[in-house]
């Protein structure tokens, strides 16, 4: 008898409920060419907090709207994880200020939930799956699902290059047995080492060395494609109906891609088509030296996008992944979650019958870990997914003037304490209000 599928059964998103125009409102000021954002780095908006939102509302936002779609308590939940790399307190848990909030809306309470905060730079949403995972395949769940908040404010410090990839909001998803949206597997690969690509050494905006990241971004992938190959066998690029990917901005995804694609066409039926157009893929025992092998890899890179074949491949397997991250920008614990979301969400829309078929999950976190694992569609998603309003809050957003954007930033920044409207009206939705006797940040919910 086959074992009980254990997977996402549910998936909310909560946005920050403003949007910064990047090629029309940030690039003018910066006097750069839209089209840097557009084209290069693949992004039109940032999603950023109102004044009154922060990790744990947009988290509390997400996960009530779950709960109460899918008819879920207190009392069904065993587990509250928050994957964030936007803590405010080195002690108590992020999950906590949620479940406190949760509970001035719900009878029950989440006194016999297990809470906890995963750190892993944006890692350590899929990382708190897995966790959810363990714990129900272990039993110890006592037939309660897990819920999983990955929640982020995503700011960089102004003028850094990184204040282009910004973005705000919260993603959750409950972990249960036989799960509406996706079933996950024991196959799994990594790729980690200790790296200083990213990091945030007791301070709220990270220390970024970008273009490096972005190496340590790809070599960490490969080497977890290689680790995931290892336990699940050889892939070929037909065996994934879409591969999404942690979306720091989809330019990121499109190198990532060319590099997945060259890797899982490899010694294929794949590879021999193109043969005839490019040639075969360079192997490094048939060059003298490694810096002949690496030339010879750009070129072959260099002719494989342009082929009809990538091209197809790129625009059914991931185009579709980052359409909601060229809307809201990265979400960092979130961002691999958000593009899960906007692929099925895609499908969706395109009528496409996936249940039974498979997504390529491809996660990574600075510091710095990739893990990839393949997850199968399952036949609820549909109705799983079609409730989910992404469009509705994208549109509702407040945009942006840069002055304001300037108000916004300092407002999120932990070292200024200044005063500042807000520019969107809470409606039926958790708050920030302000600070306790203990420091501690405090929370009401607006009807
Ligand atoms: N028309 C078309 N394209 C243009 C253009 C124009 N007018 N002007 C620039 N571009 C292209 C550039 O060629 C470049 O594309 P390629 O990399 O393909 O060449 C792209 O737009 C970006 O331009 P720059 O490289 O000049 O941009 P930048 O130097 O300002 O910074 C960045 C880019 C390094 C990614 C920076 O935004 C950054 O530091 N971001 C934060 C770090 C990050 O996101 N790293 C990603 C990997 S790490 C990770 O994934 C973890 C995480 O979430 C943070």
């Amino acid at each position: 008898m086959s074992e009980t599928p254990v997977g996402i059964d549910g998936i909310e998103l909560w946005s920050g409920k403003l949007r910064l125009d990047l090629p029309n409102t940030f690039a003018p000021v910066r006097d750069e060419d839209p089209a840097k954002y557009t084209k290069g780095l693949g992004v039109e908006h940032s999603s950023l907090p109102d004044v009154y939102e922060d990790i744990v509302t947009m988290g509390a936002n997400a996960a009530k709207q779950l709960l109460d779609r899918k008819g879920l308590t207190p009392n069904d939940i065993g587990r509250i994880d928050v994957a964030t790399e936007s803590a405010f307190d080195n002690s108590k848990p992020v999950s906590t200020y949620i479940a406190g909030c949760l509970e001035e809306v719900y009878e029950e309470d989440f006194h016999h939930a297990n809470k906890g905060e995963r750190k892993f730079a944006c890692v350590s949403g899929t990382q708190s799956i897995d966790d959810a995972y363990n714990w129900i395949r272990a039993g110890r769940h006592r037939g309660r699902a897990a819920l999983v908040i990955a929640t982020d404010t995503a700011l960089y410090e102004r003028g850094d290059p990184g204040e282009a990839t910004q973005g705000a909001g919260a993603v959750a998803m409950i972990i249960d047995t036989d799960p509406d949206v996706v079933a996950l597997s024991t196959e799994q690969g990594f790729g980690s080492a200790d790296e200083t690509d990213f990091l945030k050494p007791n301070q709220q905006f990270p220390s970024v060395d970008g273009k490096r990241s972005m190496q340590v971004y790809l070599a960490r992938m490969r080497e977890a494609l290689q680790d995931y190959e290892s336990v699940a066998g050889d892939t070929h690029p037909d065996d994934f109906a879409y591969v999404p990917f942690h979306t720091p901005f989809p330019g990121m995804v499109r190198k990532a891609a060319l590099l997945g694609f060259r890797h899982i066409s490899r010694d294929t039926d794949a590879e021999s088509a193109l043969a005839s157009e490019i040639g075969n893929q360079p192997r490094e025992s048939e060059f003298v030296s490694r810096e002949a092998y690496e030339e010879a890899i750009r070129e072959y890179m260099d002719e494989l996008k342009e082929t009809d074949t990538y091209r197809e491949w790129y625009d059914d397997a991931i185009d579709p992944t980052v359409d909601v991250a060229r809307m809201v920008g990265n979400w960092y614990t979130g961002s691999v979650h958000v593009a899960r979301l906007s692929t099925l969400i895609a499908a969706a829309d395109m009528n496409r019958d996936l249940a039974g078929e498979k997504l390529l999950l491809a996660s990574y976190g600075s510091g710095a870990q990739a893990e990839i694992h393949a997850e199968t569609v399952q036949s609820g998603w549909r109705e799983a997914i079609t409730p989910v309003n992404i469009d509705e809050q994208l549109e509702a957003r407040y945009d942006l003037s840069f002055e304001e954007y300037e108000r916004v930033h300092d407002v999120h920044n932990h070292e200024k304490d200044i005063e500042v409207e807000a520019f969107t009206t809470p409606e039926a939705e958790f708050v920030f209000t302000g600070w306790g006797r203990m420091s501690e940040r405090r929370y009401e919910y607006i009807e």
